[in-house]
């Protein structure tokens, strides 16, 4: 991906390339939520990035230019997908990642992850946005470089998702959905448009829908939530490091930051499923929902060009889509009773 995008990124000759060959995902025309919304819209598939989420995108910059600065050590504070990305780049670099995660609230997938790649793994007894604080710490008194998105780098690298949609469409969307958590992709994705756009890349810039998870709407209630809960646990934050950027890129493209219920993500992530036959994990779907939502508000009109990125990948949470899904009947080997069991007899 840095070798696509060099010109726009941090990165000189003398950067060491750290890559997984990230970036190029597929951009799948949605047949259904085009019919239900008279629309055009485009899923950005961004669990296909070899860690199975956006977060490559940012990782192969910062991991890059931190190595090219001396590091060894990455730190960063995650609800399971930077720490996977980040477990995943560090063995790439020959260095270490360091990884906090809220005990008890991350998905085993990238648990799994993060434990396969070698990381040095703290669970904390707290939230996300406690690891935040505890790893930000870190990084002014030990050596280690910090590669949660407040590194500028990350930022950075995850605007070229914004460059393959133009790149892909020939122009910008007028609607760009997607979920927002810590507000880092939010940010980068507005980043890339405006970047874009004033290299005369595209003839316009997208309206920024983003979307919280109503127990996690710090940005929507305009204040800090305490104890955020979601079943999307991706995006299970309170205090985002990214506020500003976020409210930045709401405003700037006349567009909306709104939440979704639990059960709107849940309906979303089984449409997309069953519907599109894509596997995204639950905060993942939270943009669709909203598009859904915003649909039925009337407040996005047939004959749009909508793109929405699902941000990561559905095998990373197998626990909640088996708790929410439909189980499996058992029967003997008898071929009578398997369709019985199957319902064809
Ligand atoms: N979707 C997924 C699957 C995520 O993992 C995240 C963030 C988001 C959306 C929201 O993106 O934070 O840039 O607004 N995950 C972070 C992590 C917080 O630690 O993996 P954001």
């Amino acid at each position: 991906m840095i070798e696509e995008y060099r010109q726009w990124l941090p990165v000189t000759d003398d950067t060491p390339v750290i890559t997984l060959n990230e970036g190029n995902t597929p951009l799948v025309r949605s047949r259904e939520l085009s019919r239900v919304t008279g629309c055009e819209v485009w899923l950005k598939v961004e669990g296909a990035n070899p860690s199975g989420s956006f977060k490559d995108r940012g990782m192969t910059v910062a991991v890059s230019r931190a190595v090219e600065a001396g590091a060894s050590v990455f730190v960063c504070a995650s609800t399971g997908n930077t720490s996977a990305s980040a477990a995943a780049y560090a063995a790439r670099a020959g260095a270490t990642a360091a990884v906090l995660v809220p005990r008890g609230n991350i998905a085993v997938g990238k648990l799994a992850q993060a434990v396969v790649h070698g990381a040095r793994i703290v669970e904390i007894d707290g939230n996300f946005d406690d690891c935040l604080r505890a790893a930000r710490r870190l990084a002014e008194q030990y050596p280690v470089a910090l590669v949660n998105s407040v590194n500028e780098d990350r930022i950075a690298g995850q605007q070229t998702v914004a460059f393959e949609v133009v790149d892909a469409l020939g122009d910008a969307p007028d609607i760009h959905c997607l979920p927002v958590g810590n507000a880092g992709n939010i940010t980068a994705t507005w980043l890339g448009y405006t970047t874009y756009n004033k290299a005369g890349r595209s003839t316009r810039t997208p309206r920024m829908f983003g979307f919280q998870a109503c127990g996690a709407a710090p940005l929507v209630n305009g204040t800090v939530v305490e104890r955020p809960d979601t079943i999307a646990t991706a995006i299970r934050i309170g205090d985002p490091a990214s506020r500003d950027g976020a409210l930045a890129a709401r405003d700037q493209s006349g567009g909306i930051i709104s939440a979704v219920t639990d059960q709107q993500i849940l309906a979303a992530h089984r449409m997309l499923a069953t519907a599109e036959g894509l596997f995204v994990e639950p905060a993942s779907a939270a943009g669709v929902a909203g598009l859904l939502a915003e649909h039925e508000a009337g407040r996005v009109t047939s004959g749009r060009t909508v793109v929405v990125t699902v941000t990561g990948n559905g095998l990373k949470d197998p626990d909640t889509c088996l708790s929410i899904g439909h189980a499996p009947v058992t029967s003997s080997a008898d071929p009578d009773r398997v369709a019985h069991a199957l319902q064809l007899a």
